[in-house]
């Protein structure tokens, strides 16, 4: 049932190419494939086995004889010649009743696909493993008016089209699209002057959502070509959005897949955020065109090849198109959000995995945001024109190919000289390192301490000294910068670094711009914090002293009955009058970590976090805040105010992102009145949401809550936020109550996963209101995770993951999450998804 990296062994066949032809029916779709193959002379075994899971087979000849194979659920065996043969095979699927999503599935009418990881074996037998690449040729007929596959069209006539993919490519990136839909097109002249035809293709009524998209898939097409030198490569690009969707997209050759909610937009229907991350997501999958499609993995272990370095580009890019220091502040936050948790519990694993059962439980925060983190520290640590090198290189050396991270690596190594075998280790080892930092001071020379531990993670009790590019300044007494941003290169478990010549003793900025992903622990005063939030130069790191401030002063709030810190309160209050940051910076400024990230901090410290308290801690601070900023709240809420027409760009979402966090605190001093008006008011989503959550959190907003559900009950995505915000927006006591009563609305199609986790991923987000005493928001979840596995075992595994902090709270909190956690695990017939997840967070 385990899979492990060190079985690797490559297919005894090569496919020379494929042929599939579809004739479509909702429940008897037949699949038609003819396949050439030959004995792969890397290979040894030979052995003639090809996945394929719940399909009908009707037939199935090698070299024109029937044969018949021994049939497993898991696939067939034959007996084929040892020599190049031709495979043709028929069988009957059952789109409609596809409700995993995974394979052709059917969305409101729409023939879809998703194969990545293992969905093409449920379309038809093939060695459907990424290391077997090949041309696809492939016919569509149905009686629908839009047929769409890979590659380029080569021929449509009425009820039928023809594409040809010339690119090798892995059946994961195999996909088709079938239905009544409409393109909005464009047209992108690559560098080397070729026309490529750009199509998104949408359900007809959602027209009016596609110009954002468009124009960031054109911004990514020139991105590409100008930072990484990387040409389109067929006359069609498209795109289809499609509402019922397991993941966020999927980089299909030539025809990328996107859950309706990662590239549909508007002003009316969509935030800010929104918009900044359908960029990002469209960028995504375009730069997997090169980053995966052309270059892709050998097997799923080495997903971070493809995962970490894409969303290593399409961060680059955003810092690009946005503001680079606030781009990076969203991913530290993130990565704290959603990797940390990870890392360091019981489902920690390596970017680079060694085993698993279900590969889809591994597209984790640790796979892509780590892997990204850990090409940001290569590139930091061999400089921008090595990394520039070493990418030119890799993309020449592998194209056409299935890789590894040891080929990753290798062209580094080579292009700079390095021994990269230590470094390798960020790869293999799991959890995150924590640093702890000591200085001296002697003679006018400073001393840098660094002592660098990995606790042990599943599977891996002790751990080796990592890597650690560290970005250190020092800031002399008067705020003056005595040494630059400076890379310490840390190798050893414990090491010193020294500056001589200082004037006075420094203050020092480590980690800057969070060069390496690690927990920095170091003693620290509330003055010299803020004396870093006044002076650093590092617009990461003068962020970090303000949220250590904010989180210092929380911690202890939620531990005794202190009152907010002084430092804290004043540095925000000079912070808020400098004109000289911008207000996405300021809006940032305001933000206070996360209480799930409170609790795992106490955790850390070994103290058992009370939800309660932490949520009460929250509220104090935020009072203490509006209290402290006082007239200020208004004075800068009208200087924020956007007059322009709504566009979603950086420095407009900046001023809203300020303006609403500032009406936040102003509506604890006016009762919700300015939140009142600006509901009326408001003319885009980002505004209406802003208004409508400060009303809830003061207890208001029901007649608007009733009033934008008339006005949207026709629209999908912006639904999704109506059931999404009143639980996230709920008090603790009522979170779980709220969440349940929205299971019973009519609107709750659960078999949607877009709706499951705007109900599911709202609730286990309310920190305080999911860990109720009374354990009401684990049973309600796991009612509901046992009620959707059998559809969907995907979604239900990944909202698994709410339960991945449980052994940091109280033992009766534990308890009851152990109860939740046998009921999932005993369940009859459950999914390999659920239970390698429940199993691995249970620690069995
Ligand atoms: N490769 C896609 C992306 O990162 C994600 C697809 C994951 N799908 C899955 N079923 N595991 O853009
Ligand atoms: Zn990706």
């Amino acid at each position: 049932e385990t899979v492990y990296l060190k079985d690797y062994k490559p297919f005894g066949y090569v496919v020379d190419s494929v042929h599939l032809t579809f004739d479509l029916a909702p429940n008897a779709t037949r699949v038609t494939s003819r396949i050439a193959f030959s004995p792969n002379p890397e290979a040894e075994d030979r052995t003639f086995f090809l996945f394929g899971e719940k399909l009908k087979l009707i037939r199935a000849t090698i070299d024109g004889k029937d044969i018949t194979p021994e049939i497993t659920p898991e696939g067939l065996t034959a007996a084929a010649p040892d020599a190049p043969f031709i495979w043709e095979a028929e069988v009957e699927i059952d789109p409609a009743g596809n409700t995993a999503l995974e394979g052709l599935y059917m969305s409101n009418g729409m023939y879809c696909t998703q194969c990545e990881a293992e969905g093409f074996r449920k379309i038809t037998y093939y060695p459907d493993r990424p290391d077997v690449m090949s041309v696809f040729t492939v016919r569509i007929n149905g009686d629908l008016p839009v047929l769409l596959s890979n590659g380029n069209p080569t021929g449509q006539g009425e009820g039928w089209a023809e594409w040809h993919d010339p690119w090798p490519k892995p059946s994961y990136l195999f996909a088709l699209v079938a239905g009544d839909l409409v393109a909005t097109e464009d047209s992108f002249p690559t560098i080397s002057g070729q026309e490529v035809a750009l199509k998104l293709w949408v359900r007809p009524g959602d027209e009016h959502k596609t110009a954002f998209g468009m124009e960031a898939l054109k911004k990514s097409m020139k991105w590409d070509e100008d930072s990484y030198g990387r040409e389109y490569d067929l006359k069609v690009f498209n795109i289809v959005a499609v509402d019922d969707f397991n993941m966020g997209a999927m980089e299909n050759k030539g025809l990328n897949i996107f859950n309706s909610s990662c590239v549909l937009a508007s002003p009316d229907t969509s935030t800010d955020m929104n918009f900044e991350r359908i960029e990002a997501i469209i960028a995504h999958e375009y730069f997997h065109n090169w980053t995966g499609d052309r270059i892709t993995c050998r097997d799923w272990f080495q997903l971070c090849l493809k995962e970490g370095l894409t969303v290593f580009r399409d961060s680059q890019f955003t810092a690009d198109m946005r503001s680079a220091p606030v781009k990076r502040i969203h991913d530290v936050i993130d990565l704290r959000t959603r990797q940390f948790p990870e890392d360091n519990g019981p489902l920690s694993h390596p970017v680079r995995p060694e085993s698993f059962q279900e590969i889809n439980n591994f597209y984790t925060a640790t796979v892509y945001e780590k892997g990204a983190e850990v090409i940001g520290m290569l590139k930091r640590l061999v400089g921008d024109a090595a990394y520039a090198e070493a990418l030119d290189l890799y993309f020449a050396r592998h194209d056409g190919q299935a890789c590894t991270i040891e080929d990753w690596l290798k062209v580094f190594e080579d292009v700079t000289g390095r021994d990269l075998t230590q470094f390798k280790r960020w790869y293999s080892q799991s959890g995150t390192p924590r640093v702890k930092v000591t200085e001296d001071w002697a003679d006018g020379t400073y001393t840098l301490s660094f002592e660098q531990t990995t606790l042990p993670t599943p599977g891996q009790p002790e751990k080796l000294p990592q890597v650690l590019p560290i970005a250190v300044g020092l800031i002399g007494p008067n705020g003056d910068e005595l040494l630059e941003t400076t890379v310490l290169e840390m190798t050893e478990a414990k090491q010193s670094f020294s500056f001589d010549g200082l004037p006075a003793r420094p203050v020092p900025s480590i980690l800057r711009g969070f060069s390496a992903p690690v927990i920095l622990e170091r003693e620290s005063t509330n003055s010299e914090r803020a004396f870093l939030l006044a002076h650093d130069t590092d617009p990461f790191n003068r962020w970090e002293a303000g949220r250590a401030l904010a989180q210092d002063t929380l911690l202890k709030m939620a531990t005794g009955t202190t009152d907010p810190d002084a430092d804290y309160l004043d540095g925000l209050r000079a912070l808020m009058r400098d004109e000289t940051l911008d207000p996405a910076y300021r809006a940032l400024m305001l933000g206070l970590p996360g209480q799930a990230e409170l609790a795992g901090l106490l955790a850390d410290r070994g103290v058992t976090p009370d939800p309660m308290a932490i949520w009460q801690a929250v509220e104090h601070l935020r009072d203490a805040q509006a209290q402290a900023l006082g007239p200020l709240l208004e004075e800068l809420y009208e200087a924020n105010q956007v007059t322009d027409p709504y566009q979603p760009d950086a420095e407009q979402s900046g001023k809203r992102a300020l303006a609403g966090a500032l009406l936040r605190l102003i509506t604890r001093r006016d009762g919700g009145a300015r939140a009142s008006a600006l509901y009326a008011a408001a003319d885009n989503m980002t505004l209406t949401l802003t208004a409508l959550s400060c009303l809830l959190q003061a207890g208001q907003g029901g007649a608007e809550l009733a009033a934008f559900y008339d006005k949207w009950k026709d629209d999908r995505l912006v639904i999704d936020k109506w059931f999404m915000l009143q639980i996230a927006e709920a008090a603790p006591e009522r979170a779980v109550s709220v969440a349940q009563a929205l299971t019973e609305h009519p609107d709750f199609n659960w078999r949607n996963p877009n709706r499951f986790r705007a109900v599911f991923g709202a609730l286990s987000a309310n920190h305080a209101g999911f860990h109720d005493a009374t354990g009401a928001g684990y049973q309600l979840l796991a009612d509901w995770l046992i009620r959707l596995d059998p559809l969907n075992p995907q979604t239900t595994a990944r909202m698994c993951t709410a339960f991945q902090t449980w052994k940091r709270y109280d033992p009766a909190r534990q308890a009851k999450i152990a109860v939740e956690l046998d009921r999932i695990a005993t369940t009859p017939d459950l999914s390999r998804d659920t239970s390698e997840m429940i199993s691995r967070i249970r620690g069995a």
